[in-house]
């Protein structure tokens, strides 16, 4: 599986309302390079929801155009299903169904692309695999833990090969360590599969352990601000944390947000 770029031709997005409009994304370019991980920041409400969700098909920007690879999101009406075919999506919650097993659950996006049953699951214990599951299939979601339903939620993402995964804070929930731990899996996973990340998260040393490029935005309205290049090599270490250049890259953004 390789990345795909991704283009944000100045879109923005107004969410209108009874009292009145509210302009959640002002106009905004970025290119997201192939392959790329790139982490949006900022404080709540500056639109980063908002803007993975344009990026994810969910919400049509008021203005502007997306391209993903060469092909535009939105052809006059409707939603281009091949572009969209090119997404992975996890949310904050793990979204799993209750009532299936760890290896249905990852299989359900074949399913319902029609994969006969003997190859989807075939897919499926690939990537339990590959997130680190391997014992838990037949696991209910009930009986995970906090970090093992959001690798479940992130095998089930990748199912369908997607080019681009998109992630709104979805360790968010976690407690620090297992956190950090998933953050490392992520990694490794990512350069495993060279997929283009477009990860949002409230962490700033979160931002800094995984971006090759972190993304600021200030809200009212929304807007980038800035744009960090993070250049550690890979694969980086928990330690990494410690290091002086680490804090400052930390200590810059941090001061940014609150400012
Ligand atoms: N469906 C909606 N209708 C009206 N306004 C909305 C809607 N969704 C979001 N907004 C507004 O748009 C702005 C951006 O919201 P968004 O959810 O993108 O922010 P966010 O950066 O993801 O915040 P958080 O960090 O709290 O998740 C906010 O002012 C919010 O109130
Ligand atoms: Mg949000």
């Amino acid at each position: 599986m390789n990345g795909v770029e991704i283009s944000l031709q100045t879109i923005s997005k107004t969410y209108s309302s009874n009292t009145g409009d509210v302009l959640a994304l002002a106009p905004t370019s970025l290119t997201i390079g192939k392959g790329e991980f790139v982490v949006v920041v900022g404080p709540s409400g500056c639109g980063k929801t908002t803007l993975l969700r344009m990026i994810a098909g969910l919400i049509r920007p008021t203005t502007g155009a997306i391209t993903i690879g060469n092909q535009a999101l939105w052809q006059g009406s409707g939603k281009n299903s091949a572009a969209i075919g090119e997404l992975g999506f996890v949310f904050q919650q793990s979204n799993l169904f209750p009532w299936r097993t760890v290896v249905r659950n990852i299989a359900l996006p074949l399913e319902l692309r029609g994969m006969a049953r003997r190859e989807r699951m075939a897919r499926a214990e690939e990537l339990i695999e590959l997130v680190g599951l391997k014992g838990f299939e037949n696991a209910y979601p009930h009986e995970l833990s906090g970090g093992m339903a959001q690798r479940a939620a992130i095998a089930r993402a990748l199912s369908h090969n997607p080019r681009i995964l998109l992630m709104d804070e979805p360790f968010g929930a976690l407690d620090a360590m297992t956190r950090d731990a998933m953050n490392f899996e992520l990694q490794r996973i990512w350069m495993n599969l060279q997929s283009t990340v477009v990860f949002v998260t409230h962490s700033i040393p979160e931002s800094v352990f995984l971006a090759d490029r972190v993304i600021s935005l200030a809200a009212r309205p929304g807007r980038i601000v800035k744009t960090t290049d993070v250049s550690f090599p890979r694969p980086r270490q928990p330690e990494l944390e410690q290091s002086g250049e680490f804090q400052a890259h930390v200590g810059v953004l941090r001061h940014l947000l609150h400012s």
